[in-house]
């Protein structure tokens, strides 16, 4: 008897145990760094694009976006999408009828703030009170972190946090707890990490002349609500190329004309960076 996932060779147990304890996991050297190369140019393209377009990036603190993309215009999203680890990851938390729900990027640049101790949104009733986790947020940096560039950091552990007050944003009086917790995640080129986005976590100040492009992809539970929020599409002839272990597990709008995406998940309590030691 073993918990190895069927045709991934993944641990079931590895997963649950740090998706339900840590609350965030890492496979290292997942992607050829060939390929996240490809992804790094293919973002600052859709970056500049955005950055054109009224509306087209949401601000998220001082100097730092977030742009939800068409997945097809990232080159290596088939890849991504169908690497053994995402689809282990996603069908040991999420069960076998995950879907993929979001595919954007975050641009902390030069001189991004510190955020403050937040979640992405607020703990569903499933999370909060039936203690499951419904959805999962996947990362993938597309340089080589270093100190100086304002890495994420994450407070193991606190996705099962209940507070009271704002359902994203715990109380300052509460900040020391996750500082103590805190964990800087420096990952390289072809990493990529999982997490619950409800696992309480900042971006830190970016202090070099560098930008850190993070690329962002969205799963939920079939009974997760993230996709109201987001606005995937993809095109007919994309639609019919995908492999089925992609095209099966997308929630997604099927459209002739890619049109813009409504950058629709803004998180008001980010806008304003915060100054700390
Ligand atoms: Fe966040």
């Amino acid at each position: 008897m073993t918990s190895l996932l069927p045709a991934t060779g993944y641990d079931l147990a590895d997963i649950m145990r740090g998706i339900y304890g840590d609350g965030i996991i890492a496979c290292r050297g997942a992607f050829e760094r060939s390929l996240i190369e490809e992804l790094g140019a293919d973002i600052d393209l859709l970056f500049r694009e955005a950055q054109a377009r009224p509306g087209g990036a949401l601000n998220r603190g001082p100097n730092r976006f977030y742009v939800e993309v068409h997945p097809e215009r990232l080159r290596g999203f088939v890849a991504i999408a169908s690497h053994p680890w995402v689809v282990a990851v996603c069908s040991a938390v999420l069960g076998p009828d995950y879907r993929l729900v979001e595919v954007g990027f975050d641009v902390p640049g030069p001189g991004a703030m510190h955020q403050p101790w937040h979640r992405d949104f607020a703990s569903p009733p499933e999370t909060a009170r039936g203690r499951r986790l419904s959805s999962l947020a996947f990362n993938i940096t597309t340089v080589d972190v270093t100190e100086d560039m304002g890495p994420f950091e994450i407070a193991p552990g606190t996705q099962w946090d209940l507070f009271g007050g704002d359902p994203m944003f715990p109380d300052p009086s509460l900040w020391p707890r996750y500082d103590a917790l805190a964990e800087r995640k420096m990952p390289k080129m072809g990493d990529i990490s999982a997490r619950s986005a409800l696992t309480i976590h900042r971006g830190t100040a970016n202090q070099s002349n560098r930008s850190r492009p993070v690329l962002v992809v969205g799963a939920d539970a079939p009974d997760a609500t993230n996709a109201i929020r987001h606005d995937l599409q993809i095109s007919r002839a994309f639609h019919d190329s995908l492999p089925p272990v992609v095209r099966e597990h997308l929630s997604c709008r099927v459209v002739e004309r890619l049109e813009p995406i409504q950058q629709a998940h803004t998180i008001e309590g980010l806008k304003m960076g915060v100054t700390m030691s």
